[in-house]
């Protein structure tokens, strides 16, 4: 029989209405909120989504458990989420929807009255951070104004709406790569800075400055740091608030962590993984500037390192090249195309070659991650969850880990992490596929 940890859940279910409030408005956030607002008329189906389409198993196999994720674990239901956001362009939703040019017009104009609606905020933005942009509807003044009105925005925001809680996830541009400074190093460094507006505080870590003084839950969809410097961390600890990032695991990267688990499980060696990809929308654009690639290319290279494990593997992942590529091409708009060369070993070092061409959808793969993590960020912070969550790895390129700690990259352990958390919380038993049938608790 199974054995409850708890004699009732931790959590209890969300009462009121969810805020999702979003950092740039572009295609991945426009794909997100029209997706939901579909799947809630009931026109479209939200593939791609744990929280919406996935089972748990709970128990042994015998008792047949196979619950939906969403009934197992008391989440905000759809119907009862608000979306906002902000942007440095004015375009409303709709017509930043249309530009983006990911979802057919034919859906688009069912959704037009509500999409339409939806008007994004001022934005706190430093151009040098973001080069190949620039737009109109900014905060003006310096950092520590940019923390004061967003921080409203936030308030007048749930005040408007009537809502309970409110989650941020950023869904702006690549900022420029940037070292970690001692502005960042602690809170008091980081809301000093903010006073003397210092050019080192990035915009995208004043909003989670601004989440996080409000009381609500941070993801980081880009590679910036944003929410993962010793700063935030800080102020998350102080406030009890969960945070994660980095970076959407969408397109290539899902794929790299899909395959590599495999090679290595089967103690294939690799000689090198050749990546590169061409992409028409912003976000390419964006990418073309050698900074905000600085700061995308950290993310998709450290992938590999922590699969691998070459220091434990040398003779199979000792001495691999690994390159990636992307390449601005405005032809395909949002539908990227994504080649990998991997040139591996087999028995006896015989050589052998595996091709990927990847026609994908980039904000179509992104959207379901970004619901799934603003209804768990709000499930954690409901459960008592603080700090860094590590068991959202499973949604990001670049998971962030506790200092010291290398992150877990492995799709299917951090599938295992998710669901046994959730399992945890819930007072289920944790499982771990053991399957002896003489071993009581688990078959
Ligand atoms: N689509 C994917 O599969 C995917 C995967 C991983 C990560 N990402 C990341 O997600 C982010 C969004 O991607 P996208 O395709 O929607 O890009 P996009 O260019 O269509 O949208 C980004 C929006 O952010 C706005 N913006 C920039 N700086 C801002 C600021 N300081 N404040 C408010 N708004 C700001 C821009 O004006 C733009 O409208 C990018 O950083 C991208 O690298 C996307």
């Amino acid at each position: 029989m199974t054995k409850m940890l708890r004699d009732k859940p931790a959590v209890d279910a969300p009462s009121g209405k969810l805020g999702i409030l979003l950092p740039g408005m572009g295609a991945v956030a426009t794909t997100f909120i029209a997706g939901v607002e579909a799947v809630r008329r009931g026109i479209s189906q939200p593939i791609g989504s744990m929280t919406q389409m996935g089972h748990i198993r709970l128990g042994k196999r015998t008792e047949n458990r196979q619950p939906l994720v969403k009934e197992f674990v008391p989440l905000q239901s759809l119907d009862s989420v608000v979306f906002g956001g902000w942007d440095i362009f004015e375009d409303d939703c709709l017509t930043a929807a249309r530009r983006a040019g990911v979802l057919e017009s034919s859906l688009l104009d069912k959704l037009s009255d509500f999409l339409g609606e939806i008007r994004p905020m001022k934005a706190a933005f430093d151009p040098e951070y973001v080069k190949r942009i620039s737009g109109p509807n900014v905060i003006p003044g310096g950092r520590r104004e940019w923390a004061n009105q967003l921080r409203k925005d936030i308030r007048d925001f749930k005040a408007r709406h009537g809502l309970e809680r409110v989650v941020l996830v950023w869904c702006g541009s690549t900022e420029s790569y940037a070292e970690e400074t001692e502005i960042t190093a602690s809170l008091a460094a980081y809301e000093a800075g903010l006073d003397q507006n210092d050019p080192r505080i990035p915009p995208s870590s004043v909003y989670a400055y601004a989440a996080l003084m409000e009381g609500c839950p941070y993801a980081n969809g880009a590679p910036n740091a944003s929410v993962d410097t010793p700063a935030m961390l800080e102020l998350a600890d102080k406030m009890k608030l969960p945070v994660c990032g980095k970076d959407f695991k969408t397109g290539q990267t899902l794929m790299k962590t899909i395959i590599a688990p495999g090679l290595k499980a089967r103690l294939l060696g690799l000689q090198g993984w050749f990546s590169t990809n061409i992409l028409g929308n912003r976000d390419g654009e964006v990418l073309e500037d050698p900074g905000s690639f600085k700061s995308k290319e950290v993310t998709k290279l450290s992938v590999l390192d922590t699969i691998l494990q070459p220091d434990l593997y040398p003779t199979l992942y000792g001495n691999y090249f690994h390159s990636v590529k992307i390449n601005y091409y405005p032809p395909r708009g949002d539908n990227k195309e994504g080649w990998d060369n991997i040139d591996i070993t087999g028995w006896l070092g015989y050589p052998m070659q595996i091709k990927i061409d990847f026609l994908c959808r980039d904000s179509i793969l992104a959207a379901p991650l970004v619901l799934d993590l603003a209804l768990y960020l709000d499930f954690a912070k409901r459960a008592g969850f603080y700090g860094i969550q590590e068991w959202l790895s499973f949604y990001f390129k670049s998971p962030m880990a506790a200092a010291g700690l290398l992150p877990e990259h492995d799709l299917f352990i951090q599938q295992q992490k998710l669901k046994n958390t959730l399992r945890y919380v819930m007072g289920e038993q944790l499982i771990t596929h053991l399957g002896l049938d003489y071993y009581e608790d688990e078959v």
